[in-house]
């Protein structure tokens, strides 16, 4: 989320929403950012399917802006509005135990080929712990989606997957998702077919025939994850629109895509 209008809508929303005694955890993500500060140190952002190819001097960068910048600043603006915020990456009392990601891709024969990545890693379990003192004593944790495995070796994680793990883990009633378009569509060119209510067969169906790409991908994937996980819905919404939280959360009809499990 680029928007500084945006930045503030969002952020007045959770403070809001801790005031009437619902208990939000944001977890946030940075790619633009990630990719500017690689760039000023002259290094080239990779992707292999949507994932950063991460060595250890991008491990670096990824940290320096998701745990230090990013979460940071996210902090402050929930702290301008009131809010009890408290910054916290997910190496913070081993909330994610992370390990390596191993992707596997298809060469051009077919064949399924193992591709290394680097440090980018997967949650192995998620320890709540931490979480639940701060959230029962009035504070709003924010977490950047770093890792650490066994070993105390860091990993940079997808913070859409984090999100659904964190959800799932906390059993929370909600997992919300905050992007740039209305929610989910058949065709992203057509806001017209916009979804509003998806069961979670729905949603994996379109995962399977194409319609959800890019982006999306790894949104409808932790929406199904946290489902599966005990969370009552998913919701996808558009950050550009005023107070989309409030407006997902307190009205009827809602403004996003709501996922439900079948
Ligand atoms: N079926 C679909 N419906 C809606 N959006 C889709 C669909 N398939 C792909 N997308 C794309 O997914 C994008 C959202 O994911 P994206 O990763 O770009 O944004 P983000 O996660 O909110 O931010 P960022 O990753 O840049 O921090 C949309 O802008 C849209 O182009
Ligand atoms: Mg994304």
């Amino acid at each position: 989320m680029i928007d500084e209008k945006a930045k503030n809508w969002t952020a007045q929303d959770v403070v809001l929403l801790k005031y009437v005694g619902i208990h939000p955890v944001v977890v946030h993500g940075g790619g633009p950012e990630i990719n500017k500060a690689m760039e000023k140190m002259g290094k080239k952002p990779e992707f292999v399917h949507g994932l950063r190819v991460t060595d250890e001097e991008t491990l670096d960068i990824v940290e320096m802006v998701l745990a230090g910048k990013i979460n940071g600043d996210i902090v402050s603006k929930l702290s301008k509005f009131g809010g009890k915020a408290v910054g916290l990456s997910g190496k913070s009392g081993r909330i994610i135990i992370a390990k390596k990601k191993i992707k596997y891709i298809k060469n051009e024969k077919g064949e399924e080929i193992a591709v290394d990545l680097g440090r980018v890693g997967e949650t192995v379990e998620v320890n709540t712990e931490l979480l639940e003192i701060l959230i029962n004593n009035g504070y709003i944790p924010v977490i950047s989606p770093i890792g650490l495995d066994e070993k105390g070796e860091a990993y940079n994680l997808n913070a859409d997957t984090v999100a659904g793990d964190i959800a799932g883990a906390l059993k929370a009633e909600k997992l919300i998702l905050i992007t740039d378009v209305d929610g989910i569509m058949d065709d992203i060119n057509n806001p017209e077919t916009l979804h509003r209510k998806l069961t979670a067969s729905e949603l994996k169906e379109m995962i399977e025939d194409g319609r959800i790409k890019g982006g999306m991908i790894p949104k409808a994937e932790s929406a199904l994850y946290a489902l599966k996980h005990g969370v009552k819905s998913v919701h996808i919404i558009n950050g550009k629109i005023p107070h989309a939280l409030l407006l997902e959360i307190f009205t009827e009809e809602g403004i996003g895509t709501m996922i439900t499990r079948d």
